[in-house]
């Protein structure tokens, strides 16, 4: 059996032991370092709460100008995987961990992630964005590259616990940050022969991050990668595992360089029709406003962002979803197109260069258009539960 050790504790493994002054079970390696979750009986789940509501957004932190990047928090929260099952989520306030060098997540690549984040809202709580459907496609991606599923309670536990362990670092309301949350499974077992391993370790770390917007939406370019494509009609576009991005950074960053902040993929056979941008789901209106157009194709990834604009698209602004092959020629004709993901909501694109041509979108390619600009606020008003929240997509915390 090869254990997974945390950094403390110099590599020992995880075999829980009982802590009578906790009432916990804890790590061995340890005590200090590491303790497990066992410890909500109701009245401690209770306890935990009102003091996370009193510690929330104590960091002292510039809220205003934070960034999209890693910092250290107050711990992750971690389980393993082994001999066919999990084992109890513990939490550690390592920033580092320790596996093996034949791990298969180094070799083969069995490794997958979500994104999704916390809010600070307008009446004091702390509500996350739809994590029941991250739940949902991080199994997905777990079975499509032979890892253990995360059952959902488990993957629901493990968030709301990284984010009450780490409620400092949740940005204010009215500062527009949010805690962004990152869970991700890996096989960390050894193995030399391609195989699926025999032990995975699931994390849940979170940042603080900024509002993007702080000079309000602004129209980027975007250009459309014709040398590399991102995923192949049979394969893995459709899952969130981390070769996709391995593979799409020497593109994006040479897109980066030459001055386009997001790249767009087309299909890979006919190299006709849009598939999405790098990192969030391609969005138009178009149709004279009446419509909100999306690429229908097996090897997308399913954004939750896009699922719910188009659902407020619809129930909210009474446009037609159109759920459709997109081909790229279509891009001149409509009215606003804009990437969407959890990072940003939306990033509206003004301009996208194909082919040497620049083709501009809409009236006035150097403004957000008013439909996405009415869906962003829409969606940042339900998440900082500034509207009511009719649909139930915030996951309250505390
Ligand atoms: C390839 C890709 N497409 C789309 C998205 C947007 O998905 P979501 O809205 O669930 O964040 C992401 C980000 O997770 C992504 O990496």
């Amino acid at each position: 059996m090869i254990a997974l050790a945390w950094l403390v504790g110099g590599g020992s493994s995880f075999t829980p032991v009982f802590d009578k002054k906790e009432g916990a079970l804890i790590s061995p390696s340890s005590t200090r370092q590491s303790r497990t979750l066992a410890c909500c009986s109701r009245k401690k789940t209770v306890s935990c709460l009102s003091q996370s509501l009193q510690r929330a957004s104590s960091a002292s932190l510039d809220w205003k100008n934070l960034g999209f990047s890693f910092m250290p928090t107050n711990c992750f929260v971690c389980a393993t995987y082994q001999n066919g099952c999990w084992g109890e989520l513990e939490i550690s306030k390592e920033t580092t961990i320790r596996i093996p060098i034949a791990a298969t997540v180094l070799h083969y690549g069995q490794a997958a992630f979500e994104g999704l984040k916390a809010f600070a809202c307008k009446d004091g709580s702390i509500r996350i964005f739809r994590p029941e459907k991250n739940a949902e496609r991080l199994q997905r991606s777990a079975s499509r590259i032979m890892m253990p599923l995360v059952p959902k309670e488990m993957f629901l536990n493990a968030v709301v616990r990284a984010v009450q362990e780490n409620c400092e670092y949740i940005p204010p309301y009215g500062s527009g940050g949010s805690l962004y949350i990152r869970p991700f499974l890996f096989g960390s077992g050894a193995r030399v022969g391609l195989g699926p391993s025999d032990e995975y370790t699931f994390i849940v770390f979170v940042v603080p991050v900024g509002d993007y917007y702080k000079g309000g939406l602004a129209p980027v370019t975007a250009v459309v990668t014709e040398d590399y494509d991102r995923a192949a009609p049979l394969g893995v576009g459709n899952v969130k595992v981390g070769g996709n991005y391995a593979a799409d950074l020497l593109p994006y960053m040479q897109s980066k360089e030459k001055g386009y902040p997001v790249n767009l993929y087309l299909d890979p056979v006919e190299r006709k029709y849009i598939e999405e941008f790098g990192t969030s789901n391609f969005i138009a209106i178009g149709n004279n406003k009446k419509s909100f157009i999306t690429p229908n194709s097996k090897s997308i990834l399913k954004s939750i962002t896009n699922q719910s604009l188009m659902q407020l698209a619809q129930e909210e602004l009474g446009l037609q979803v159109e759920y459709r092959k997109v081909a790229i020629d279509e891009v001149s004709h409509f009215d606003e197109v804009a990437a969407c993901g959890t990072a940003v909501v939306i990033t509206p694109v003004g301009r996208i260069v194909y082919q040497g041509r620049v083709m501009n979108i809409g009236n006035n390619p150097d403004q957000v258009g008013p439909v996405l600009k009415q869906l962003y606020e829409l969606m940042t008003s339900i998440q900082f539960g500034q509207i009511a929240d009719k649909r139930h997509w915030m996951y309250r915390v505390v």
